[in-house]
């Protein structure tokens, strides 16, 4: 196992108010705490061990794949046959993901990728976030507000577009792990592109979505032109209509036999920036050309829950941080409940509020840790994580108010995540994304490629929340080069003899959150096949709204009413709490599994 990250220069400058503002927060870490490194955790042996529950055997022994969408899947499954790695397929049903998945991710998009190694122990992470592009600054919404703009500029058209890192995501972890040329991991995506695919009834649905938002903001109509006709046909696709973008083809196969050399100079970025400037964005083929994705250490924090390590992704994503943190809070309750064998009362109450936790931590001190201070180091301390337990209280439901602070009140289907294993027992989970369903909704007709829009994932103004209703902080605002505060989770679990158990990671904005950590702890404590975890309905909460987002049944047999009574509320959502992929590694195999929720399906051999 890879050492921990150092935090030595992204400490908070100013500890002090660190203190204070956690000290808001019910409790907080001590000075010393602070200035610690590492997560190191305490002894826990004996009776802290919970017991073992494991159900249903699985038939893949040599290697599996969870994407959301079959024919992404099988991909993945042939470039294993053929002798790739879990890094090779990856990059295949990546690529392939953003042709069958256009409205959720793709080459104009972002994302993150966790790999760990069962053989020699590494763990491995790649930022290909989005970056703000040149041109913007704090208040560069509020400002295009008050001089007339669109109220959703940070949603719809060039200016919520940012940087693409996926192109560049793709070749560098092909560089440092991939093992079979590009060129073969690149032609099944491009093939689809060129032949054209069935859509599915979720394809479908994102295109009623589409149509709807063009409904209801006219001036969406002209930005989404080429979206509309080229993936939508105008509105006609139904499930099993023929879809195909011959130009991404050409742009796939390009980029298999050029390199990364085309996405970097001439007609691609030309035609992008050209594309992004017509509605009024920053974006620029210089911008595009010098993206660089980076490696970075994962977040490896041994026992993050009853003994496992979790193998996750840094800030910019907050999502690794949240798992954490929610799991060693869950972690406090199951201990002292007991260990129960089934979820019940006391344990959803318990989960519900370690989340409202989490996200206020998240709102407060999240961002890009390369402009802002962000104290990951403190915020992951056992201790600290203990202490925060410590403040739920077992039979009342505390408002969001009281957990976060009094001075900052405040439909997704624009991600995908992957799951890989291969036979030796290489463990890949990578997010990928273009935010909002069909991102910008920009795209270009010579490239193929639609746009991102990741700028909404800033803070675009102060106090209110944003796609997806989250509250952040002014450390999360728009810079030139800034990455947006991400929720993306791409996790690993570890057992404490270094063997893969778990593989997860979500669509689904905040939700990502609250659905991967649900179905982890499906895997790993409930005894759930992947299956069974992916299936069984889920709870959500992001601290602000105040109220628990909830699936059909998530509420138990009493609907509710036990919750009600502690006082927590309920929101009603038409949408699922996330979409998960995942594997669970039993002593028979790998059991891959894709969330019903958006009609993928795994595949293994
Ligand atoms: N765009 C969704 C996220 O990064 O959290």
């Amino acid at each position: 196992m890879s050492t921990p990250p150092s935090d030595e220069k992204r400490t908070h400058p100013d500890r002090r108010q660190a203190l204070s503002r956690l000290a808001l927060l019910g409790t907080a870490p001590s000075a010393l705490q602070l200035l610690m490194t590492g997560c190191s955790s305490p002894d826990r042996a004996g009776t802290d061990t919970p017991p073992a529950r494991l159900s249903a055997s699985t038939p893949y022994r040599n290697g599996a794949v969870a994407a959301d969408h079959p024919i992404a899947s099988a991909i993945g499954v042939d470039i294993l046959k053929a002798g790739g790695n879990a890094v090779d397929a990856a990059i295949a049903v990546n690529a392939a993901l953003g042709v069958v998945r256009p409205y959720s991710c793709g080459l104009g998009g972002g994302g993150f990728l966790v790999m760990y190694s069962e053989r020699d122990g590494n763990a491995w992470a790649m930022n290909a976030r989005e970056t703000a592009p040149p041109g913007v600054w704090e208040s560069y919404f509020v400002d295009l507000r008050s001089s007339g703009g669109p109220a959703e500029a940070s949603r719809y058209g060039g200016h919520a577009i940012a940087v693409p890192g996926t192109p560049s995501g793709l070749f560098l972890a092909h560089a440092r792990h991939g093992s079979l040329p590009m060129k073969d991991l690149l032609a099944p995506a491009a093939r689809v592109a060129r032949d054209g695919f069935p859509a599915d009834d979720h394809f479908a649905n994102a295109v009623e979505s589409l149509r709807r938002t063009r409904e209801r903001l006219p001036w969406t109509k002209t930005i989404s032109k080429w979206t509309w006709t080229q993936w939508c046909h105008e509105g006609a696709v139904r499930a099993g209509t023929l879809v195909k973008n011959p130009a991404l083809g050409r742009t796939l196969e390009r980029l298999g036999t050029e390199g990364i050399s085309a996405w970097r100079s001439g007609e691609i970025p030309k035609g992008l920036a050209r594309a992004a400037r017509a509605s009024g964005g920053k974006l620029n083929a210089n911008a595009i050309a010098g993206y660089r994705a980076s490696a970075c250490t994962p977040l490896v924090i041994d026992d993050a829950f009853a003994g496992d390590t979790l193998v996750t992704m840094p800030p910019p994503s907050s999502g690794g941080i949240a798992l954490a943190q929610i799991l060693g809070m869950h972690e406090e309750h199951l201990r002292q409940a007991g260990w129960p064998s089934a979820p019940d009362l006391a344990s959803n109450h318990q989960l519900v509020e370690a989340m409202k936790i989490a996200f206020a931590l998240r709102a407060r001190y999240l961002a890009d840790p390369d402009f802002a201070p962000v104290p990951t180091e403190a915020l992951l301390e056992p201790a600290y994580i203990e202490e925060l337990a410590t403040t739920i209280e077992p039979d009342r439901a505390r408002t969001a108010k009281e957990i976060g602070l009094a001075t900052q009140l405040p439909e997704d289907r624009g991600t995908s995540h992957l799951c890989v294993i291969d036979r030796e027992r290489t463990a890949v989970a990578w997010t990928s994304t273009i935010n909002g369903t069909f991102g910008s909704l920009v795209g270009d007709p010579v490239s193929g490629v639609l746009l991102n829009n990741e700028m909404d994932d800033f803070t675009t103004s102060l106090g209110e929340g944003n796609l997806f209703g989250l509250r952040q902080s002014e450390w999360n605002a728009p810079e030139p080069g800034k990455q947006p505060l991400s929720s993306m989770s791409p996790s690993i679990m570890v057992d404490e003899a270094g063997r893969v158990r778990a593989i997860a990671g979500a669509s689904g904005g905040p939700r990502i959150i609250s659905g991967t950590l649900q179905v982890l702890l499906g895997m790993r404590y409930w005894g759930r096949s992947a299956s069974e975890a992916i299936s069984a309905p889920r709870l959500h909460h992001q601290w602000m709204p105040d109220a628990i987002a909830w699936e059909d049944d998530a509420r138990g047999p009493d609907d509710g009413s036990a919750l009600e009574g502690m006082g927590h509320q309920f929101e009603k959502t038409s949408r699922g709490i996330g979409v998960v992929q995942a594997i669970r590694v039993a002593d028979s195999g790998f059991e891959p599994a894709s969330d019903p929720r958006k009609g993928g399906t795994a595949a293994g051999y």
